[in-house]
């Protein structure tokens, strides 16, 4: 099988998936207990915490480990709005599910008033315009760092200068940019920054929130003191485990982000041979995608008939695809041709991929698309 969906789950890295056997042997206890077994697990889960910590250039104390990306987004949206008093979020038409649905409850449950940033011919949000959008109650800015269906970079720096100038907490989704940019929290500038481990070769069911010193955040899920009383629950040490490991390997992922670069160079001429039209393509992208849509497909026609073939891909965001409706994030990117939005296919790589893997990929999108559509 050829896996070309590394945006919905990367393989999980040998040096992940020792950490993860070694905490299953050693880290069992639950870490909060006081005895030897309980400090053995409880070391384990200090180690990830500080390495997931040094991947982004912060400080262990201020990482919340969490289940995964969605509880990340989730904790850091909900959670400072709830310590703060403004009405109003700025956000764009473009975020993650974790991230617009955590925005949509606000509206909902605190009658907060929402600003989406315009997509200026599709492309990330112009510094400029946040600026303009922010106010005098504007109480949080969430924006994700590199999209997830078309790669999209948007200029977090930039953003987080507006943020600082006019003190209102800027909450970044780097679920997708960690392992993909070189991330570094000090000189960011920003106040909350959401990961996952699945998305960096760690196992699924681990993440984190960074949380910058001073700034206050409302637990999510309300239960016992853990994680100073950030996240109720006791952890899974295993996979903890397995996401700090993985983030000790984490330059050798960015290291192989120049290649994978010149991997797509050659591949996206090729799909636009085949008819294809390139998604996100205005904007500075993350080395790991192409969004590619073809006119009069439907793109979970499409994946399904490339699996069939033996080659995994995406028609989106993976937590949708069973839904099988046409990708949000499409649509806010190319209103005028929403077409594009239902006949797309995601093929997203990783360290892992291979020049053959792509050559065998595209031998069968070209068998597949010379079939009539269903
Ligand atoms: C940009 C982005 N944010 C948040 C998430 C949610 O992460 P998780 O699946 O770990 O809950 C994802 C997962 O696809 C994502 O791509």
């Amino acid at each position: 099988v050829i896996y070309l969906d590394h945006h919905a789950a990367t393989p999980v890295c040998p040096a992940a998936r020792a950490a993860i056997e070694a905490a299953r042997e050693r880290g069992w206890a639950n870490p909060s207990s006081v005895h030897g077994a309980g400090r053995a697990a409880r070391a384990l889960l200090e180690d990830a915490r500080r390495e997931v910590a040094t991947a982004i250039g912060g400080d262990a104390a201020d990482v919340v480990l969490t289940s995964g990306g969605s509880e990340a987004c989730n904790l850091g949206v909900l959670g400072v709005r709830e310590r703060c008093r403004g009405k109003h979020v700025i956000t764009t038409a473009i975020e993650h599910p974790a991230v617009a649905r955590a925005v949509d409850a606000l509206c909902r449950e605190h009658g907060v008033d929402v600003t989406e940033l315009a997509l200026p011919s599709g492309a990330a949000p112009e510094p400029q315009a946040l600026a303009a959008a922010l106010r005098p109650d504007t109480c949080l800015v969430a924006l994700q760092w590199v999209n997830h269906e078309t790669g999209t970079l948007l200029p977090i720096a930039a953003y987080a200068e507006q943020c600082r100038r006019a003190a209102v907490p800027l909450f970044v989704d780097a679920t997708q940019a960690a392992g993909k940019v070189a991330i570094d929290v000090r000189a960011l500038g920003a106040d909350m920054l959401a990961l996952a481990s699945h998305k960096l070769g760690g196992p699924a069911g681990a993440g984190a929130l960074w949380v910058r010193r001073g700034v206050d955040v409302a637990p999510a899920i309300l239960g016992g003191a853990q994680e100073r009383g950030r996240r109720a629950g006791t952890p899974d040490v295993a996979s903890a485990a397995g996401f700090g490991a993985a983030c000790g390997v984490l330059p050798e992922r960015l290291a192989a982000q120049p290649r994978l670069a010149v991997l797509r160079e050659r591949v996206e001429p090729r799909l636009r041979a085949l008819g294809g039209v390139i998604n996100g393509a205005q904007s500075p992208r993350a080395a790991t995608v192409t969004n590619v849509s073809f006119a009069g497909r439907r793109g979970s026609e499409l994946v399904a008939a490339m699996d069939l073939e033996g080659v995994c891909v995406a028609s989106g965001a993976a937590c949708s695809s069973g839904l099988d409706q046409p990708s949000p994030v499409l649509l806010a990117m190319h209103p005028g041709e929403p077409w594009r939005a239902g006949a797309a296919l995601r093929l997203s790589f990783g360290p892992e991929t291979t020049d053959g893997e792509v050559e065998t990929a595209m031998t069968a999108l070209r068998r597949v698309l010379e079939r009539p559509a269903a």
